[in-house]
């Protein structure tokens, strides 16, 4: 049995100052050693000091979007190059705000990751169903067909990507999957991943919607959950520790 060392990912999404930030991160920190990885991937303006807080620390960082281009006019875009320079290690693709509120498409998403990739970048690509797909029996083609297209486009590299599954319905909502609709989907992720690349079995999965301190442990004790992409729960020291140490 292969063990994989769980991971859990902070997503601050469009919150924190610098105060917030200085904060929170001086929380992590005290609380250190984490028996799992502990990473925090921060809104861009952030990432500076986010990489001075915590270089040197067991802490890694990363970013919540990265363009799908190397570089050139594109306003806006931040590349993985760009995001590399920092240190930074993760860069989440394809969350299910992106999505919905950006258009970004199944194949935008895999182009993002192959372009995250390309700089040393490990990117978290999320998947998930909508409350409708999941009530008319589509979760399962819903979360094949998104990750189908980065296999499709990394190939061999697919072994290299952390996998997020975070249902729509779940996120922000203080409704979670159930450990066991978790664990459901997670295997079928990995069977796919299996049939694509002989690491599937070392790769990361990660569940993200509404994940807290309570609810954290029996999730990340699932066969095939390998650690949470926290949102709301990942604001607060407190919270995120404590959702830290359950995947210890
Ligand atoms: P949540 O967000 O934990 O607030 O549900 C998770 C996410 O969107 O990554």
């Amino acid at each position: 049995m292969t063990t994989r060392r769980k991971l859990v990912v902070g997503n601050w999404k469009m919150h924190g100052s610098h105060a917030a930030n200085a904060d929170l991160l001086q929380g992590i920190l005290a609380a250190r050693p984490f028996v799992g990885e502990v990473a925090v991937c921060v809104p861009f303006p952030y990432l500076s000091e986010v990489a001075v807080t915590l270089a040197n620390s067991s802490v890694a960082w990363g970013s919540q979007d990265v363009s799908a281009h190397a570089q050139g006019a594109y306003t806006g875009e931040v590349s993985a190059a760009m995001l590399a320079e920092f240190g930074c290690r993760y860069a989440i693709v394809g969350h299910s705000e992106r999505r919905a509120y950006h258009a970004e498409s199944d194949q935008l998403v895999a182009d993002k990751a192959k372009a995250a990739l390309a700089k040393g970048l490990t990117p978290i690509v999320c998947v998930g169903e909508t409350l409708e797909q999941r009530e008319a029996g589509e979760t399962e083609a819903v979360v094949k067909r998104q990750l189908s297209a980065v296999i499709h486009t990394l190939g061999q590299c697919i072994g290299e990507v952390v996998v997020a599954y975070e249902p729509v319905w779940a996120i922000g909502t203080g409704r979670t999957a159930s450990p066991e609709q978790a664990q459901a989907v997670h295997a079928v992720l990995r069977a796919q991943l299996a049939a694509a690349t002989p690491r599937a079995t070392e790769m990361k999965l990660l569940y993200g919607g509404s994940v807290k301190a309570d609810n954290a442990a029996v999730l990340f004790s699932q066969a095939d959950i390998d650690g949470g992409l926290i949102g709301g729960a990942a604001l607060k020291a407190a919270d995120f520790v404590a959702v830290a140490r359950a995947a210890g």
